[in-house]
């Protein structure tokens, strides 16, 4: 049977409402490719295999909720949606807003969106609203504007959000036949990591597929989970998980706690460094955002923290490199230029 997307491929496991009507772009059903040379580099002796969430149609996993979300509020009338984002939340909605024929509107931090990002909310004809301030400031516009105006609101408070991408869960299970000893991943506003771990225990209660320990990953300067209260003024070269006051916080530790897991933080330099590992060394480019997660993971086997002999770890990448180029453009002051003459050519190559 041809590929229809996550809301009909789950449909028995997710719980919408029966007005729902499903508006797909055949997002998920993502590769999880196994890693071998990465995880050489990390020592050896584990599977690593990496959830390529950056293949979903607008480019970062967002889709499986998007979907959700938006064919909810289409099922039920809704002539609009809105969403605060750091970039792919907006692409996302914006997509899936087109596909339905709704208005989008989104609200964005000034100046800290990846430009691939606000590229793909234009490019799908979004609203975009720049707000003079953080994504906390920027969600707190979206939830005070849905309460006053008859907008849907798409940010991972929704419910039906959490619904789609509790898919991912299903996706890796489905793929291992069974869950991964441990799923590292990405943290920002937390709604990921809580749909993962929703998605985990369904499959587990009715199949038996075990449960991962989870290692939620923020970003030093972006880790409120890890100190223990909000950040007033956050900052990270990963800008996707530039957040101060996650939403679903408090639900995110109580899922690293009962998996027997935990949420640590990482430095830029570490996300930077481990961004272009994965692409030099296995071939993946993925935004700094996503490579948080095995950043993670490296700085936990360096400390000694953790053993991961003879484990299944799966990492998740949120989201595709090309989202997010600003990094890796920098590296353009070394290109070198050549006339056009063998010669010239033998000299830089060889
Ligand atoms: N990775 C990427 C690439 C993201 O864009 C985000 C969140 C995360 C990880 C973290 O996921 O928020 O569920 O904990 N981006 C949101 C956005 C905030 O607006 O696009 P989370």
């Amino acid at each position: 049977m041809a590929y229809t997307g996550v809301i009909p491929r789950y449909r028995e496991w997710l719980n919408l409402p029966p007005h729902t009507q499903v508006i797909s772009l055949l997002e998920g059903d993502t590769p999880l490719v196994l890693v071998p040379r990465l995880a050489a580099q990390l020592g050896g002796g584990f599977d690593l295999l990496v959830k390529y969430e950056g293949l979903n149609p607008s480019g970062s996993f967002k889709d499986r909720g998007m979907t959700a979300a938006v064919s909810e509020a289409v099922g039920r009338g809704a002539k609009a949606v809105i969403c605060a984002s750091t970039g792919n939340t907006a692409a996302s909605a914006a997509a899936y807003a087109a596909r339905a024929g709704l208005k989008a509107v989104v609200l964005i931090p000034e100046g800290k969106v990846a430009l691939g990002k606000l590229a793909g909310a234009l490019a799908y004809g979004a609203q975009v609203v720049q707000v003079e301030g953080s994504f906390d400031d920027a969600l707190r516009l979206v939830v005070e504007m849905t309460r006053k105006h008859p907008l849907a609101l798409v940010n991972s408070i929704n419910p039906y959000r959490l619904e789609g991408q509790k898919t991912a869960a299903f996706e890796v299970c489905d793929t291992l036949g069974r869950a991964p000893d441990w799923l590292c991943l990405p943290v920002g506003n937390a709604g990921n990591i809580t749909a993962y771990w929703m998605g985990f225990r369904q499959y587990h209660e009715a199949q038996g597929t075990g449960l991962p320990r989870l290692l939620g990953v923020q970003a030093a300067g972006a880790a409120p989970l890890v100190l223990g209260h909000p950040v007033e003024h956050p900052e990270t070269v990963a800008t996707a998980i530039r957040i101060g006051r996650p939403a679903r916080g408090e639900q995110a530790l109580e899922a690293a706690q009962q998996s027997g897991g935990r949420i640590i933080a990482v430095s830029d330099d570490e996300i930077l460094a481990m961004q272009r590992l994965l692409a030099e060394e296995e071939g993946l480019w993925v935004e700094p955002a996503s490579a948080a997660g095995l950043a993670g993971l490296a700085a936990e086997i360096r400390s000694g923290r953790f053993d991961p002999a003879g484990k299944t770890i799966v990492a998740v990448c949120t989201g595709h490199g090309l989202k997010d180029p600003d990094a890796v453009l920098r590296r353009t002051a070394d290109l070198v230029t050549v006339p056009p003459r063998l010669a010239a050519l033998e000299e830089v190559i060889l």
